[in-house]
């Protein structure tokens, strides 16, 4: 039962007691009137479209809940204004591991821009430097993740494609009467679809000097142009973040050197990019340069553990508390202080390789958990628990 406010109750009474007054005076008068307010009311009711024929109503209205898309469909646009930046970092360091004086100064920077939005200029040009296989990559991942919990939100683009002078045009679009010119570029797509959003160009100083320098408008006026029908596309909600591992190994060492002055490091990376190949006018308008440090010790064995299980997630299996015999860790410790560069993706994949049929099987077999022994210098994989009847028979099914 729905209560009748009381407004509305009164003014109903007071539109009776109104009517029978001016029926008194002048019966057509109130005829007039009660027409009139009859098609208001009509008007006021199909209005609103509860009571229409089906074919009227909004389809939103008939096949779904409307006001949960709508408020859903808000919450994607929104726009980033403040962020917590301590609560952002630990966020941020629960996922990406050993890079705690990055992350920090990620968080705070962010925190900065964001709060100062300028109109004409991206949110941040940022840039990932240091050895290949610490968590570059992963870490603007994961912050697109954090910041707008949706991976609609970060458009990704391996520069190495891009590693021919005229390569930017499947970026930024292609002039009128080109075969295929129809289109819109990669990247000025991605930017009028999410303004909000991180754009990734990883592994940035592989592409082509020419396709650089075709960002340099993006950064500085806050807009891209689509070369095929002259639109300006802003960039002024946008997160830019390169990756790079040019001059990786000073980089690396600057890092531990400087790691309490930010400041006298971002300029020592800067110099070692420029000597690297980077453009001038590139590394002036790269807001801050982060650098990344080699993995050592147990960060390898926390950062392997973690590939580990999102491994054994993409078999639908979980591993159990404790479940990594510590010997496997220790191996990957001690294989990254021998190789000199892959970093651990190509320990996790050698683990990948060693258990995949183990886990395959553990799966077939119904399990819900496993533990991982070292055997040699193979792993074994052994079922911990199983899934409930009902759960596998919906496996199956
Ligand atoms: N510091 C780290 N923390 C957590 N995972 C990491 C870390 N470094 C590397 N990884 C894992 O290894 C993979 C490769 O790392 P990636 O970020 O692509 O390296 P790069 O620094 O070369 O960009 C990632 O997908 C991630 O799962
Ligand atoms: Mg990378």
């Amino acid at each position: 039962m729905m209560a009748m406010p009381l407004g509305p109750l009164m003014s109903i009474l007071f539109s009776i007691a109104f009517m029978a007054m001016l029926a008194k005076t002048s019966p057509t008068l109130a005829l007039l009137a009660t027409a009139l307010s009859a098609i208001l009311a009509l008007i006021i009711i199909s209005y609103t479209g509860r009571y229409l024929p089906r074919w009227i109503m909004d389809v939103l209205d008939r096949l779904t809940n409307k006001a949960s898309l709508e408020a859903s469909y808000g919450a994607r646009s929104r726009k980033l204004v403040t962020i917590d930046a301590g609560l952002l970092a630990s966020r941020l360091k629960s996922r990406v591991i050993g890079q705690n004086a990055a992350i920090d100064s990620i968080a705070v920077q962010l925190r900065r821009r964001l709060a100062a939005q300028r109109s004409d200029k991206p949110v941040a040009v940022f840039c990932l430097a240091g050895p290949p296989g610490v968590g570059k990559t992963h870490l603007a991942k994961v912050l697109a993740d954090e910041l707008y919990g949706d991976k609609g939100h970060l458009h990704f683009f391996d520069m190495s494609q891009f590693g021919q002078s005229h390569a930017a045009a499947s970026l930024f679009g292609q002039a009128r009467g080109y075969v295929g010119s129809t289109s819109y570029g990669s990247l000025t797509a991605a930017l009028r679809d999410t303004p909000n959003c991180i754009v990734l160009l990883d592994e940035f100083e592989k592409a082509h000097p020419d396709v650089h320098k075709r960002f340099l408008t993006a950064w500085n006026d806050g807009f891209v142009t689509e070369t095929s029908d002259g639109a300006r596309v802003s960039t002024t909600e946008a997160i830019f973040i390169m990756t790079t591992n040019a001059a990786s190994r000073r980089i690396g060492e600057i890092a531990k050197e400087h790691e309490s002055d930010p400041v006298e490091a971002d300029r020592l990376i800067k110099r070692a990019l420029s000597d690297a190949q980077f453009a001038p006018e590139v590394l002036s308008r790269i807001d801050t340069v982060f650098a990344f440090k080699p993995l050592s010790g147990l960060d390898i064995a926390r950062v392997v553990a973690l590939e580990t299980e999102s491994l054994c997630k993409q078999y639908a299996l979980l591993i159990e508390d404790g479940g990594i015999d510590p010997a496997i860790l220790l191996r990957a410790i001690e294989a990254m202080q021998k190789q000199s560069d892959g970093g651990v993706r190509d320990i996790a994949r050698a683990i990948e390789r060693q258990v995949t049929d183990g886990l395959l099987e553990a799966r077939e077999n119904g399990a819900r958990s496993i533990r991982l022994f070292a055997e040699g210098q193979n792993v074994r994989v052994e079922i911990a628990s199983f899934l409930a009847t009902a759960e596998r028979s919906a496996e199956v099914g």
